[in-house]
């Protein structure tokens, strides 16, 4: 399996650099790496737990996936889409929620700031909180893990959801795996040279801190704007002033070479004015956001391209998802009747012999190429591959489909035999996985 790369972005307020800095960069970045093959995703259920505002909501999810596709994502390459189009996702938050330890989100932060708001107001503790906030690292978990996702670029203050996702995967696999990982374990990836973006006042930027550079909102203005408010010490042009712990050497740093920031450095300590840094530091930033700015405005005119690409994502990121859940409910015990194991429908099969199994038969035909079938026990073709140039290809697709079941279907090169409908080979593959020795 290629390396899985996926992040999302939750869609309240108005894109800002730390976002792009922080999220949307990185995460581009990486998807253009050869090898990997990424998910980005709107979050808009998470949205709604921060948000009661549909115009907002719907203004942001737009304002979003323009700025994603600006920035130079390629929806061709990646699976771009909104999370609430794959209805996979809240069936699987549930089945998560069932193994989350419900002391372990009393610790996540998110609600741990909220909760001690509250007291700190001396308010009920419990007050304002849904339970949206509360089990919000379980949702973000069945983002990740439905698509078995291996790196999950984030801000630092999300690593701690990406741990507790590593952790309920864990659980997941110890519980219902028998032996087999059903879940991949994510690893947090953050930007390492800039983690947090500092924000007009140097704290963290944070649209509930004020405290924003907008990314493209508001045209080239709007960014100059914001710069003019980033807060400086009251030392004038000529006076040496200290680089270090500015936030607005910090957002420079963000866009700049190692060569450019020391030579930024070197001015600033030589007297350079805060007026004419901060019209460097537009400079610096308008260099890689001009282009992509012109991009947004395009799109924002044409929202309508912007569903059909989002639609399109949609199919593709649930041409993985629907399969895959399927098996999970299945690992959980929500398994079509007509597949109920033989020693659950009927405990005195073991002393019969085990159950008998379908199995798979790899042959050449007259023209040369290479083919396999899976048959069930009394002979009946489920399955029939297309004819392979290379023994070998239909050998590998025969050991994907034994060891992932229906999930390795969404493209392999097979139809179903005569007369079988798709819940038979389901099953016949679900046994066979079942059957199939741990790795
Ligand atoms: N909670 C993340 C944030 O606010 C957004 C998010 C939701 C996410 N689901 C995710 C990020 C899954 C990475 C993976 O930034």
């Amino acid at each position: 399996m290629k390396a899985r790369v996926l992040t999302g972005i939750t869609t309240t307020g108005t894109p800002h650099l730390g976002n792009y800095v922080g999220a949307i960069r990185p995460a581009i970045a990486a998807s253009r790496e050869a090898g990997v093959q990424s998910f980005f995703f709107l979050a808009d259920y998470h949205a709604l737990i921060k948000c009661d505002e549909p115009d907002r909501i719907e203004r942001s999810r737009l304002e979003l996936a323009a700025t994603w596709l600006a920035c130079g994502l390629d929806p061709q390459r990646v699976a771009f889409y909104r999370q609430s189009d794959i209805p996979e996702t809240p069936e699987l938050t549930w089945l998560l929620t069932c193994v989350t330890a419900k002391g372990q989100m009393n610790r996540a932060h998110a609600y741990k700031a909220a909760l001690d708001a509250n007291l700190a107001a001396g308010e009920d503790a419990d007050a304002g909180i849904s339970m949206g906030l509360y089990s919000y690292p379980i949702l973000m978990a069945a983002d990740i893990l439905l698509f078995n996702a291996h790196r999950v670029p984030v801000g630092k203050d999300q690593v701690q959801h990406i741990e507790m996702a590593r952790d309920l995967a864990q659980r997941f696999n110890h519980q219902y795996g028998q032996g087999h990982d059903l879940f991949v374990l994510p690893q947090a990836e953050v930007e390492a040279e800039v983690e947090l973006l500092p924000g007009l006042d140097g704290r963290k930027m944070s649209k509930s801190y004020d405290n924003i550079v907008p990314l493209f909102e508001g045209g080239a203005k709007g960014l100059r704007d914001a710069v003019a408010r980033i807060v400086t010490d009251s030392r004038l042009p000529g006076e040496p002033k200290e680089p270090e712990g500015t936030a607005l050497v910090a957002i420079f740093d963000a866009f700049a070479s190692a060569d450019e920031r020391a030579a930024f450095r070197a001015e600033l300590r030589a007297g350079l004015g805060w007026g004419d840094a901060k019209h460097r530091l537009v400079e610096q930033i308008d260099r890689e956001l001009a282009p992509m700015r012109a991009r947004y405005d395009e799109l924002m005119s044409h929202p309508e391209r912007i569903e059909e690409t989002l639609q399109a994502g949609a199919q593709k990121a649930r041409a993985v998802a629907k399969p895959f859940l399927e098996s999970l409910r299945r690992a959980v015990g929500l398994r079509p009747m007509l597949a109920v194991p033989a020693s659950i429908a009927r405990p005195a099969a073991a002393k019969d012999g085990p159950v008998a199994l379908a199995n798979f038969k790899q042959y050449r035909e007259t023209d040369g190429r290479f083919h396999f079938k899976l048959v069930d026990a009394a002979g009946q073709t489920l399955l029939q591959s297309d004819g392979f140039a290379e023994g070998r290809e239909a050998g590998a697709w025969v050991k994907r489909l034994k060891a992932e079941g229906a999930a390795a279907l969404a493209g392999a090169p097979v139809r179903r035999g005569a007369g079988v409908d798709a819940q038979r080979v389901e099953a016949a593959l679900a046994a066979l996985v079942a059957a199939e020795p741990a790795p």
